[in-house]
C-alpha cells in the first residue's frame, strides 16, 4: 500500500484529503507545517508529499526544495489557492509534479497522485532539477503574461519542466496569441536566462540579408560587406536565438539552418572558421507548417528538429475567462505609457468583449483597449468607447472617398494603408485581403514607409 504524506495547516482540508484518499486505498499520514512534514519525510518514507503552498513558518515551496535536497524521486504536489504564473512555473522548475489549484477536485488529485507514482515506477527523469540555480528565477518576477485559463495554466507548467534544458521550441498560434511574449518566457525562466536572448524575424529579411544575418559574414563576401560581421547564431552565444515567422524562411536557409542544428557548427558567410553553435533555438510561426510541408514549402527534416517541444497557444476566442485579467492588465500598462487613469470597468463591457471573436487576438485586444483608453474622458472604461472590429477577414468595405492620385504606387500605397488601418495593423490579416505573401507586404510598407499612427486626443 502507497504511503501519502500531507501537509496542511488547515485541519478541515486535511481531513478531507485524508478521507478521500484511504478511501481508494492509500496510507495517508498528516502533518500541519511543513517543518513536522519534512520530519516525516525522514521518518516515515512517504511514497509521495501532498503540501499545501500557503502556511505559517516554511510555505510549500520551501517544503519542496528542502525535499529536493536529499530525495530526488519523492513526487510532491503543491496546493494552492492562487494560480499565477511565477508560483507555477517556480514550483514545477523545483521538481513539483504537480501544481492543483484550490478547492481541489478529487477526481483532478487521484488522477494525478496515479500518475505522479507512476512516473516514479517508469523513470527518475527529474533528476535535473538538482542543479538549479534560484537566483535565475527573479528574471521573471514581473509577472506580465496573463493567463488564468487551464490551457494557459498548463502552458506555463510545461514551461516549468522544459525551462532546464535547452530543448529546441516550436510556438505556434493564430497572431497576436503571445508568441513573442511566450518565447521570451522561455528564455528568462529557463537556464538560458543570464544568456543573451537574440531575435531574429525572417520574415523581414531577403535570403541573403537573411544567411548573413544568422550567420554573420567575412568583409568583403559580397557587396557593400566592408567588415566582418558576427551573426545572430554568434551573438545568442549559449542563450536563445528566437527565430519568429519561421515559415517564411526559403528552401535554401532551411537547408543550411538543418545543417547548423545537426552539426552544431557553423561557418560566417565567405568564411572559413567554424564557429561552435550552443544557442538553443526558439522558433515561431502563426503559419500551419506541416500543410506547407505537403506543398514543398517546408522541410520535414527541419521541422522535426524544431518541434523538439511544442507550445500551441490558443487563440484568444477559445480562453474567454482571460478577457477580463487581460483588460486589467492593458489598463495598467497603457495608463502608465498614456498618462492617463482609466482605472474602472464600465457595466457590461467584459460581457461585450467577450461576445466578440477577437481574430487578431490580444494584440487586437489591447488595440482596442488603447483605442478606448485614448478616447476615454472620465476614469471608467466606457461601452461607448469601445470599437469593435468586425470585419474579420471578410471583405472590407471602403467607406472613405478615393482620392486624386496621379500615379498607380501612390494608390497602391493609399490602399495598404487604409487595410493596415482598417485591421489594426494585423499583417495576416492585412496579407490575406490584398492577396500577397507577408513578406511582399513587408517589402511595401519598408518601400512606402508606411507607418502605423496612434492619435491622441
Ligand atoms: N498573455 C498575455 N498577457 C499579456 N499580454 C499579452 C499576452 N499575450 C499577448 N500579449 C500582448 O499582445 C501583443 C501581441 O503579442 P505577441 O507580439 O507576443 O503576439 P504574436 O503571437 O507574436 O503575434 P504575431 O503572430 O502577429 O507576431 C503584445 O503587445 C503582447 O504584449
Ligand atoms: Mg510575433
Amino acid at each position: 500500500m502507497e504511503k501519502i504524506l500531507i501537509i496542511d495547516d488547515d485541519k478541515l482540508n486535511l481531513k478531507v484529503l485524508k478521507e478521500t484518499l484511504s478511501r481508494v486505498g492509500y496510507r495517508v499520514i498528516e502533518a500541519e507545517n511543513g517543518e513536522a512534514g519534512l520530519l516525516l519525510v525522514h521518518s516515515e518514507l512517504p511514497d509521495l508529499v501532498i503540501t499545501d503552498f500557503q502556511m505559517p513558518g516554511m510555505d510549500g515551496l520551501e517544503v519542496l526544495a528542502e525535499i529536493r535536497k536529499f530525495n530526488m524521486g519523492l513526487p510532491v504536489i503543491l496546493l494552492t489557492g492562487y494560480g499565477d504564473v511565477v508560483l507555477t512555473i517556480k514550483s514545477i522548475q523545483l521538481g513539483a509534479f504537480d501544481f492543483l489549484e484550490k478547492p481541489i477536485d478529487p477526481f483532478q488529485l487521484k488522477t494525478t497522485i496515479q500518475l505522479a507514482l507512476n512516473s516514479v515506477k517508469v523513470s527518475n527523469s527529474l533528476n535535473e532539477v538538482l542543479h538549479h540555480d534560484m537566483s535565475r528565477e527573479s528574471m521573471i518576477e514581473n509577472n506580465i503574461l496573463v493567463g488564468k485559463t487551464q490551457q494557459m495554466k498548463e502552458i506555463f507548467k510545461n514551461i516549468g519542466r522544459i525551462s532546464l534544458n535547452k530543448v529546441n521550441v516550436l510556438i505556434q498560434g493564430e497572431t497576436g496569441t503571445g508568441k513573442e511574449l511566450i518565447a521570451r518566457l522561455v528564455h528568462y525562466s529557463g537556464i538560458t536566462s543570464n544568456q543573451p536572448l537574440v531575435i531574429v524575424n525572417c520574415s523581414a529579411l531577403t535570403e541573403t540579408l537573411l544567411e548573413s544575418e544568422l550567420f554573420g559574414h567575412v568583409k568583403g563576401s559580397f557587396t557593400g560587406s566592408i567588415r566582418d560581421k558576427k551573426g545572430k547564431f554568434e551573438l545568442a552565444g549559449e542563450g536563445s536565438i528566437f527565430l519568429d515567422e519561421i515559415s517564411e524562411i526559403s528552401l535554401n536557409t532551411q537547408v543550411k539552418l538543418l545543417r547548423v542544428i545537426q552539426e552544431l557548427e557553423f561557418e560566417r558567410v565567405g568564411g572559413e572558421e567554424v564557429i561552435p553553435m550552443k544557442a538553443r533555438i526558439i522558433t515561431a510561426t502563426n503559419r500551419n507548417l506541416e500543410t506547407l510541408i505537403k506543398e514543398g514549402k517546408f522541410r520535414e527534416d527541419l521541422y522535426y528538429r524544431l518541434k523538439v517541444f511544442t507550445i500551441d497557444l490558443p487563440p484568444l476566442r477559445d480562453r474567454k475567462d482571460d478577457i477580463r485579467d487581460l483588460v486589467i492588465h492593458f489598463l495598467h500598462k497603457l495608463n502608465k505609457r498614456f498618462n492617463k487613469s482609466v482605472v474602472k470597468i464600465g457595466e457590461g463591457v467584459v460581457e461585450m468583449l467577450k461576445a466578440h471573436d477577437w481574430h487578431g487576438n490580444v494584440r487586437e485586444l489591447e488595440n482596442t483597449i488603447l483605442q478606448a483608453i485614448v478616447m476615454s474622458k472620465s476614469d471608467v472604461l466606457e461601452r461607448d468607447n469601445i470599437t469593435l472590429n468586425n470585419m474579420g477577414t471578410r471583405a472590407i468595405q471602403l467607406k472613405q472617398e478615393i482620392p486624386q492620385f496621379r500615379t498607380l504606387a501612390d494608390m497602391e500605397k493609399f490602399h495598404i494603408k487604409r487595410i493596415l488601418d482598417e485591421v489594426n495593423w494585423n499583417k495576416l490579416e492585412t496579407s490575406k485581403i490584398l492577396d500577397i505573401t507577408r513578406p511582399t507586404l513587408n517589402a511595401k510598407i519598408e518601400k512606402y514607409n508606411l507607418v502605423r499612427e496612434i492619435e491622441l486626443v
